[in-house]
């Protein structure tokens, strides 16, 4: 298969931080422990070299497709023969009930024909005045700061861009108690526990799941007192947001409208699929940057030759090239979802390698990211190695920060558009640096963490 950057002609100057990678395999105490602190941090040299891996840990089978065909195969080709394991329901259900994320077969089907269409570039379109507001919002938080901790920041801020998207929301109070909420599960109940590691199903060791159900309600209750006001009281001609698009969808099947419980569950879905994951992209995109000054500097030309507040559709963005190939940069070498795991429900083959029923079976888009046979200078921050591809991640290839197949992301022009429009927002106002010199490292929790909140220094960009 042809690299993605076949033709490049750039020597690296900047490699950023990762977890060493060991000679060989390590003990299977380490590698257990490993797992759970950090999994970017276990891999052995060989993994970066070959297509497929097996491996039994206390009893516990698992194989690793490291290879695009593989990936075509099982992500596409035969889809419907692999499921999401029982961890995941027990740790999502409670924030995002029956929506898109944890559908599966029929259901999933028809969910995905219903909410493709507000999801098509005309219908962000629509949502990009939501998100040049996110952004204003989060440059005035930062005025007259010195220096800023910009995870925490992109954290409120994409939370902030998810919310106006949905609910419009103008009000800071009302986002505040919504966000609130969302944080307080993905900090205290949401965590994953040693019960749901051993949990055969969504319900095993039911004791351990009270403070997840009482979660629930209240979480549920308050998105359906959303989605009621605006039934009772539609929005006039004038800014829409994903709400208005979700009330409006019909099944371009059979014409039927999504229930109303269920469009609670999209929007739940969409708020924890969303924000995040657009979060991180935004903090390693921006940590990147400090780290290739004469990147920034480029950036920052570009962004002035077309200010944020010219962007009236997607097309604008395309005034932005150089931004948008550093975010495919940052999402190459640090994908905020590092691992997929699927379960067969059938024993089955990949490339020629027989896979059992219930065997876990994973895809790491941070070793697949990262391949000797598949990129050039693989480690190393080179934007420059997607000129001229505008969304890599269709391709097919070794590149998936978004998934594949028909369950690939279905937010990943919503995502790109916010992060542009937020990113270049920021670099018209400020020059970004790091205090101090410790590296930040990546850490693999839902999401590509960094290892602390270093501080960046802001320093004013004068207007030109
Ligand atoms: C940089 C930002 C994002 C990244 C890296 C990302 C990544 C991913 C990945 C890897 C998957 C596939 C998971 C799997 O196959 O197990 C996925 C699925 C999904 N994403 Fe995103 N995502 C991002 C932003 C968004 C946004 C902004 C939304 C919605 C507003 C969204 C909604 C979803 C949904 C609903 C699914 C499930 C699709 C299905 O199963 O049919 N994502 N995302």
């Amino acid at each position: 298969m042809t690299a993605p950057d076949a033709m490049l002609d750039t020597s690296p100057s900047v490699i950023p931080p990762a977890p060493i990678v060991h000679r060989k395999d390590l003990p299977p105490i380490r590698l257990l422990l490993g797992s759970i602190r950090n999994s970017l941090a276990i891999w052995p040299d060989y993994a970066f070299d070959m297509a497929f891996n097996r491996n039994t840990l206390f009893g516990v089978e698992s194989a690793l497709i490291n290879d695009p065909q593989g990936v075509r195969y099982m992500m596409a080709t035969n889809a419907a023969n692999y499921v999401r394991p029982a961890m995941l329901p027990r740790l999502v259900r409670p924030l995002i009930g029956q929506g898109l994320f944890l559908a599966e077969g029929g259901e999933w089907r028809r969910q995905r024909r219903q909410l493709s269409p507000p999801f098509t570039p005309n219908h962000v379109n629509i949502l990009l005045p939501h998100f040049i507001a996110a952004a204003n919002d989060l440059v005035r938080q930062l005025e007259g700061q010195p220096s800023a901790d910009l995870s925490d920041a992109y954290q409120m801020a994409a939370l902030n861009a998810v919310l106006r998207a949905l609910f419009s929301m103008p009000d800071q109070e009302e986002r505040d108690r919504i966000g609130g909420l969302v944080r307080q599960y993905v900090t205290g109940p949401g965590r994953p526990q040693i019960f749901d590691a051993f949990a055969r199903s969504e319900t095993s060791f039911g004791f351990a799941l009270g403070k997840r159900r009482a979660f629930q309600k209240r979480w549920f209750s308050a998105v359906d007192a959303i989605v009621a006001a605006r039934r009772s009281a539609p929005h006039d001609a004038g800014q829409q947001d994903l709400l208005d698009l979700l009330i409006a969808v019909r099944d371009p099947e059979t014409g039927e409208s999504i229930a109303t419980d269920e469009v609670r569950d999209q929007c739940a879905t969409m708020i924890f699929a969303g924000y995040e994951t657009t979060a991180r992209l935004l903090f390693w995109a921006s940590y990147l940057l400090t780290l290739d000054h004469g990147e920034q500097a480029r950036l920052r030309a570009e962004v002035a030759a077309f200010p944020p507040e010219r962007v009236a559709t997607l097309d604008d963005l395309g005034h932005w090239p150089r931004l948008r190939r550093v975010l495919l940069e940052t999402l190459r070498l640090y994908p905020p979802v590092p691992i997929l795991v699927r379960e067969p429900i059938e024993d089955d083959v990949i490339m020629g390698e027989p896979v059992r029923r219930g065997v876990q079976v994973y895809i790491a888009p941070w070793v697949l990211h990262r391949h000797r046979k598949h990129w050039q200078h693989p480690t190393a921050f080179i934007p420059d190695r997607f000129a001229g591809q505008s969304s890599p991640w269709t391709s097919g290839g070794a590149y998936l920060p978004f998934g594949a197949g028909p369950r690939i992301c279905i937010g990943a022009v919503f995502a790109l558009a916010e992060a542009q429009i937020m990113l270049a927002t920021v670099l018209q106002r400020y020059t970004l640096a790091i205090e101090g010199k410790r590296p930040v490292m990546p850490v693999a929790r839902l999401t590509i963490q960094p290892s602390y909140a270093p501080m960046f220094k802001l320093e004013h960009t004068p207007s030109p």
